[in-house]
């Protein structure tokens, strides 16, 4: 599980023909730009040869759900000392240019990658919009969120879009030096295994033996990671489709032998490793019909398995 062993990982989890990436991906978040779960996110993607963009808040804006404003001057300094008082409204890393922030909330930071980053730095829209890995997992209740939020504000913005939770058991809000100064630490740990798994997730999601469109329109996706506590290899989870709210009534996309799709905090909860993949409304943040969730588990049927029944 520890590193240098991510390669070998990528290895195993990946079909050798798909490790040719190229596809264009912004990543956003709202913990802040330069936490360790996001950089590990950013990492991965670029060494595996995604075409990638990091824009996200230049501060921790967890719980700020779709709230916006445009960017102004920093008057409180970057987390973890990244930029100090008085810096532009939007900045960059000086030597990675891939890195940026931006002073405002989650949607603006994603709203400035795809209007201004991306035709920029890869000469036109992005593929895909990453929003996350969020620290803590976001099940049910998904207005808060604004992870969320970015991941919405893609889809309504035309680009396909998912976000990412991984289990505040696991994952912290610290700095992503400690990727490199605190490896074997829980939370480095955590964050390696989880955009291992968003990378195979992407993998299958992105594949071109699918047509377009990648994900329906005004749609996106809410994926739920558990604790790592029993789940300490990336080969240990399994993806869920699941609905964002419980409700025995509605009929959904039949799999699994049911027309019942399980609730993802049910499904986060179960003992074992299963990450949980609902397809939300972009404007109501709820569940969409079985047609809509049918479009996205044709997408992901090979990745897809069944929860064990409870
Ligand atoms: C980030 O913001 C959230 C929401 O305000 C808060 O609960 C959390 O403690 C903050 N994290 C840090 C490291 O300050
Ligand atoms: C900027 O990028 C350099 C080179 O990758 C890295 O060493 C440094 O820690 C980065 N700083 C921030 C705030 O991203
Ligand atoms: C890990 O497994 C043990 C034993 O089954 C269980 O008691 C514990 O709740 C599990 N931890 C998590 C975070 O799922």
């Amino acid at each position: 599980m520890r590193f240098p062993t991510l390669l070998f990982a990528l290895l195993t989890v990946l079909d050798p023909a798909s490790l040719v990436h190229g596809e264009r991906i912004l990543i956003g978040n709202d913990d802040g730009w330069a936490v360790a779960a996001i950089r590990a996110q950013f990492n991965i993607l670029a060494e595996t040869g995604f075409d990638v963009i990091l824009s996200c808040p230049a501060i921790n804006l967890s719980g700020t759900g779709s709230l916006s404003a445009p960017p102004t001057i920093v008057i409180i300094p970057c987390e973890f000392g990244t930029c100090p008082i008085l810096s532009p409204a939007e900045g960059f890393n000086a030597s990675d240019p891939r890195l940026n922030y931006v002073n405002s909330f989650p949607v603006d930071a994603v709203n400035y990658g795809i209007n201004t980053l991306a035709p920029e730095l890869f000469g036109g829209p992005p593929d895909f919009v990453v929003s996350g890995p969020n620290v803590g997992n976001n099940l049910e209740v998904l207005f808060t969120s604004g992870t969320i939020g970015a991941a919405s504000a893609a889809a309504k913005a035309g680009i396909p879009s998912a976000a990412f939770s991984g289990s505040s058991d696991s994952l912290s809000q610290v700095s992503y030096t400690t990727l490199d100064s605190d490896p074997s630490s829980t939370n480095s740990i955590a964050s390696n295994i989880y955009s291992i798994l968003t990378l195979k997730f992407l993998d299958t999601l992105l594949s071109d033996l699918h047509p377009p469109p990648i994900l329906p329109a005004g749609t996106s996706l809410n994926v739920n990671y558990p604790s790592i506590a029993n789940c300490t290899n990336e080969a240990d989870f399994q993806f869920v489709l699941t609905r964002v709210v419980a409700d025995a009534s509605a009929t959904d996309v039949e799999t699994c032998g049911t027309t019942h799709l399980p609730a993802e905090a049910d499904v986060v909860a179960l003992e074992g490793c299963f990450a949980s993949v609902s397809v939300f409304d972009a404007s109501t943040l709820g569940d969409v019909d079985a047609a809509t969730q049918g479009a996205v588990l044709s997408r992901l049927v090979d990745l897809l398995r069944c929860a064990p029944v409870s």
